[in-house]
């Protein structure tokens, strides 16, 4: 038998409210280390934003590791992805003169130009109940895979097999779309045929067996850190359902993502910005409207860094988080956007919900209830303003630095959801974060 390490450093990344906390920014900080930086779950609906002075990244696909030379970047096959998007991504990271260490799993499911058709016609179909997708085909994609007729990134390098599949997948397609929904449906087979075997030839280089690859790395041994899209109340199961992704975002997602059975140490970073956003529809309890939620919403340029939506805002929900420790065995939080909070009198944090009467901690599955949940709130001391200067000041001296009132917002979390808060970020630049 082959000596195997399995002493492998494993850090994850994921979100812990409804996405956007910042997961590209405390990736990007840890990547620098690692020999590996992995995608498992989610696609381009996933905008990940990472800021290296002057330059703004804003990755879809390609994890968060990629600006650093080292760490080998990989998608792995829990990862749907459109071809014609990752190769943009990939040219425009080039145009910039970083050369993307990529490797794309050839399991990982392909986004086609129907399944942009059939999220459209799914969004308007669920009314009330859509999320209000992104619109890049994540719902019919993950249910195309789970029909199983889905089309996998090696299936591209294959003609053959990729017109067999083709025929089935587009056939059902199309009836459901011209037939159900009653819409057009003006996509030539032929061209999809043609264009995708293109995208293919173009990434061939990329397109790989990761498992076996990122397996060799595993018992050799080498550092890996795996970053999360979306957030626990995105999670196809244990999110706001049915106001969710079509992915788990979870933590548990790494094994079936990777196809590796990480099974020793890991730390587990839940990202949580120090108030919530939401893109997208569903209850929102803590939601701000009026002039609080645009001061906010202004100040955090809270808009969607996929599709430019204005995010909505509200005040920070410790049932949100709480159940963000529990699903995801979060071993760390790391609390984003502290310098946004700022010149408040006051600051509200969401303890528990009200519904019907009774107090309620832990997140209901019921649907009925988060519709009828009122936030019980708990009023801390807000801080003052931060300029850049006492930002750099407060990150070289470390977190005891902080007023006081930051501090003891920290604490109220720490104590609320039984999880210490390790990394506080106070700026969306790599050197604005302070580890505890
Ligand atoms: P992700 O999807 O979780 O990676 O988050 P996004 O990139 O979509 O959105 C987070 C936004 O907040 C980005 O514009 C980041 O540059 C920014 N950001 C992250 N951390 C901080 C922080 O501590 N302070 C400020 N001001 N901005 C931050
Ligand atoms: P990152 O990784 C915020 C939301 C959409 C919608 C729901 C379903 O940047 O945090 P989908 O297109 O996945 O079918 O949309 O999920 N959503 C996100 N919201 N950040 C994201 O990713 C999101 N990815 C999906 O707005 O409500
Ligand atoms: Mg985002």
């Amino acid at each position: 038998m082959t000596e195997k390490s399995h002493s492998t450093s494993l850090t994850v990344v994921v979100g812990s409210q409804w996405g956007d906390e910042g997961k590209g920014k405390i990736t990007d900080y840890f990547a620098g280390d690692c020999d590996y930086v992995v995608r498992f779950q989610g696609g381009n609906n996933a905008g990940h934003t990472v800021i290296v002075e002057s330059e703004v990244y804003k990755l879809h696909h390609i994890p968060s590791g990629v600006l650093y030379p080292h760490p080998v970047s990989v998608i792995g096959n829990g990862v749907v992805i459109n071809p014609k998007g990752l190769i943009e991504e990939i040219e425009s990271l080039k145009e910039r003169g970083v050369e993307p260490n990529l490797k794309v799993s050839d399991r990982a499911h392909v986004i086609m130009p129907y399944h942009i058709v059939m999220d459209e016609c799914l969004t308007g179909h669920q009314g009330d109940l859509a999320a209000g997708s992104t619109k890049r085909g994540i719902a019919p994609v993950y249910a195309d895979k789970a029909y199983r007729h889905g089309i996998r990134m090696g299936d591209l390098l294959e003609p053959a097999i990729f017109e067999e599949k083709l025929q089935r997948a587009y056939q059902f397609n199309k009836k459901v779309v011209t037939q159900a929904f009653e819409a057009t449906f003006d996509l030539a087979l032929e061209d999809i045929y043609t264009d995708y075997l293109s995208y293919g030839e173009t990434l061939k280089n990329y397109i790989c067996d990761t498992q076996v690859d990122l397996y060799t790395a595993y018992c050799e041994g080498k550092s890996f850190l795996l970053e999360g899209a979306q957030g626990v109340s995105l999670d196809l199961d244990h999110g706001l359902y049915p106001h969710t992704t079509s992915s788990n975002t979870v933590a548990g997602q790494i094994n079936v993502g990777t196809g590796i059975g990480f099974n020793g140490q890991r730390r587990i970073i839940g990202v949580a910005k120090a108030y919530v956003s939401r893109v997208g529809i569903s209850p929102f309890p803590t939601e701000l409207d009026g002039d609080e939620a645009e001061l906010l919403r202004e100040k955090g340029q809270e808009y969607g860094t996929t599709t430019g939506r204005p995010r909505r805002v509200g005040c920070l929900d410790l049932v949100q988080l709480r159940q963000a420790v529990r699903v995801n065995g979060l071993t760390e939080i790391a609390l984003t956007k502290i310098d946004i909070l700022c010149a408040m009198t006051e600051l509200k944090i969401c303890t528990a919900y009200n519904i019907s009467g009774e107090s309620v901690s832990e997140m209901p599955g019921s649907l009925g209830k988060m519709r009828q949940a009122v936030p019980e709130y708990s009023t801390l001391k807000g801080w003052p303003e931060i300029s850049k200067k006492q930002i750099e000041m407060y990150c070289n001296n470390g977190y005891e630095d902080l007023p006081d009132s930051i501090k003891d917002y920290v604490s109220f979390i720490e104590q609320a959801v039984d999880c210490p808060v390790t990394i506080i970020s106070l700026g969306p630049q790599r050197h604005q974060t302070i580890v505890r």
